[in-house]
């Protein structure tokens, strides 16, 4: 009797404490809030723990990314890599391998170019950073621009400021890498980004801050002076090249595919031109059942390049209906571009 009633009060105690326990807060989010919006691949994010009581922080996005985080101060901060869509990404705080707090933020990345995830559900919302009171961060960041995130860059004077010596200097002395250093991880850089100069773009004396101004198109224009000739002048403009928004294609930062390019060519124009897919349209169904062919060969003319939409259509401007690439000025003269044999 004795025994048992001691082993049942010894029960009660120790769900207690472990109730107790969980509803103890070990960590605090400092940014961002749950449910924010972001438009490119990744999110920072800072948190704050009591170092006495917190001996390592997992981090886990789903199935995608998970690491440990052995914590040598009362914040840390790292950054999760997005996909498109809400990305639930969960916390987790042990002190001696137990498990003593968890908190699950969750991020949508939203999309110009995937129709799904144009719009985030209604309970996200789009949160800027700089506006917020970061006195926090200034403890160890330097939170006001400096000299060097705006370095004068133009297409010509670019070739001597990347060389890689400067850059292994270039990159410390900015005083948005640290915070920011995921943003250029991808392969392919976008020259001013590679050099830090973040300020070429993102306005510190605007409202918001750091906005960039509109239309995009007028910015990149700034130092894509050649390709601005070039474009303006042509009869036919591409839709979303018209309203300004060279950022839905091409990243301004960083991204896997050459050009800078959110998505490989194919997979870009066929986000929204979905129904080319099959290549039906190119035959307009007059010659085959199947449609032609659209990537998977190598493009005849672009030597070293694969066949894509790209091969017969300008994703910018161009002279001729349909945005035709070659300066081909009708359907039978494109084909001839790339069929001379068939004909001649
Ligand atoms: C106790 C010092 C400290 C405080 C306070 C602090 N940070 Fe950091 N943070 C660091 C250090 C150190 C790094 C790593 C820098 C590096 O690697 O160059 C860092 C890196 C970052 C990164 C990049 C993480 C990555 O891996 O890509 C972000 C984002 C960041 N901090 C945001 C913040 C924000 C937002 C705040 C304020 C809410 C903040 N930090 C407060 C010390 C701090
Ligand atoms: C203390 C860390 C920190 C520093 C330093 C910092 N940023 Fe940020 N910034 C952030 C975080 C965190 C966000 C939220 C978006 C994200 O997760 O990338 C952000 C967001 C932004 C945004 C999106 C708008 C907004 O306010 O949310 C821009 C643009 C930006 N930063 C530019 C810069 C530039 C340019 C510099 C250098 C002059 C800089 N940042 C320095 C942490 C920092
Ligand atoms: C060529 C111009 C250009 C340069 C250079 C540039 N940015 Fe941007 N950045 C943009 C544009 C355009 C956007 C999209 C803004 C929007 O949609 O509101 C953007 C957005 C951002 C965002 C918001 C990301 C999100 O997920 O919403 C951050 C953070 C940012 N830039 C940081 C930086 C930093 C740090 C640098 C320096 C390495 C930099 N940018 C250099 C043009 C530029
Ligand atoms: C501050 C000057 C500057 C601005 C503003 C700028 N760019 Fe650039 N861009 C460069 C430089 C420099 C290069 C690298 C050229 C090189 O590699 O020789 C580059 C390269 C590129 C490339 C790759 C070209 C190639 O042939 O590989 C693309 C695509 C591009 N920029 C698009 C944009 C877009 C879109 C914007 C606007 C969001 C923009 N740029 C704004 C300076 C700028
Ligand atoms: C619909 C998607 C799309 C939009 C919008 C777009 N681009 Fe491009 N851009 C591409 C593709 C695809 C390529 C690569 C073409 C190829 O494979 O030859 C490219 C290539 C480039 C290049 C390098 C080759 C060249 O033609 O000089 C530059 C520079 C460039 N774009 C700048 C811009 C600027 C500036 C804007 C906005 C005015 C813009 N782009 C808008 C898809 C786009
Ligand atoms: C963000 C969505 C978007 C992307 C990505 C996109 N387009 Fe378009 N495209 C449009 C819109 C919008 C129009 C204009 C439709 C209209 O006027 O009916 C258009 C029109 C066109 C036209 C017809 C132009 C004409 O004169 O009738 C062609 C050809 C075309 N796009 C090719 C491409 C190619 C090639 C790519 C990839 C490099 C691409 N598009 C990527 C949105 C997009
Ligand atoms: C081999 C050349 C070729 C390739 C590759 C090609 N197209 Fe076309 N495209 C054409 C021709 C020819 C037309 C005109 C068809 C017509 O007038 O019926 C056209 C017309 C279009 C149009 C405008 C007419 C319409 O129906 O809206 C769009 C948009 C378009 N193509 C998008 C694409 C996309 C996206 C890809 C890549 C998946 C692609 N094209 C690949 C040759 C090509
Ligand atoms: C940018 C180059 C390019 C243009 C422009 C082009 N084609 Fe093709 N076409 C190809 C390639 C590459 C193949 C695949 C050849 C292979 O399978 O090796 C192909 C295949 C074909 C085939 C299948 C028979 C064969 O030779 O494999 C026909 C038919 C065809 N094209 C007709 C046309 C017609 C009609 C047009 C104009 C509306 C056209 N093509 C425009 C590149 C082009």
């Amino acid at each position: 009797m004795q025994i048992r009633h001691a082993s049942i009060f010894l029960a009660v105690f120790i769900l207690l404490t472990a109730n107790l326990q969980a509803d103890e807060k070990f960590i605090t989010v400092n940014y961002p809030p749950d449910r924010s919006v972001r438009e490119f691949f990744n999110a920072g994010i800072s948190i704050s723990i009591p170092l006495q009581s917190v001996d390592k922080i997992n981090v886990k996005a789903e199935n995608r990314v998970e690491g440990d985080i052995i914590p040598d101060s009362n914040t840390e901060c790292f950054s999760v890599p997005l996909i498109y869509g809400i990305n639930k990404i969960e916390i987790t705080a042990f002190n001696k391998n137990r498990r003593v707090d968890q908190v699950v933020l969750n991020i949508f990345r939203r999309s110009d170019i995937e129709s799904a995830y144009n719009k985030p559900p209604s309970e996200f919302e789009k949160t800027m950073f700089h506006l917020t009171n970061n006195a926090k961060c200034a403890q160890c960041h330097i939170m006001n621009p400096g000299q060097n995130d705006k370095k004068p860059i133009t297409i010509s004077s670019f070739s001597d400021l990347s060389d890689k010596e400067n850059e292994k200097t270039i990159k410390p002395n900015s005083t948005c890498f640290p915070c920011h250093k995921s943003i250029t991880s991808h392969q392919y850089v976008h020259g001013p980004a590679s050099v830090w100069s973040c300020l070429s773009c993102h306005d510190p004396d605007s409202a918001p801050k750091y906005n960039v101004k509109q239309p995009r198109s007028e910015v990149c224009f700034g130092c894509h002076t050649e390709q601005a000739a070039e474009w303006k002048n042509k009869k036919y403009i591409h839709g979303p090249v018209n309203i300004g928004k060279c950022e839905i294609c091409h990243s301004p930062h960083s991204a896997p595919n050459p050009y800078n390019l959110m998505k490989p060519t194919w997979d870009l124009c066929t986000s929204c031109h979905n129904d080319k897919k099959s290549g039906r349209h190119v035959l307009g169904g007059m010659f085959f059942k199947e449609g032609h062919p659209t990537k998977g060969k190598p493009d005849p003319i672009r030597k070293g390049k694969e066949l894509s939409c790209a091969s017969c259509h300008n994703p910018h401007a161009s002279d001729y209906p349909n945005l035709w690439a070659l300066e081909a000025e009708g359907p039978f003269e494109l084909c001839l571009k790339c069929h001379k044999y068939y004909y001649k």
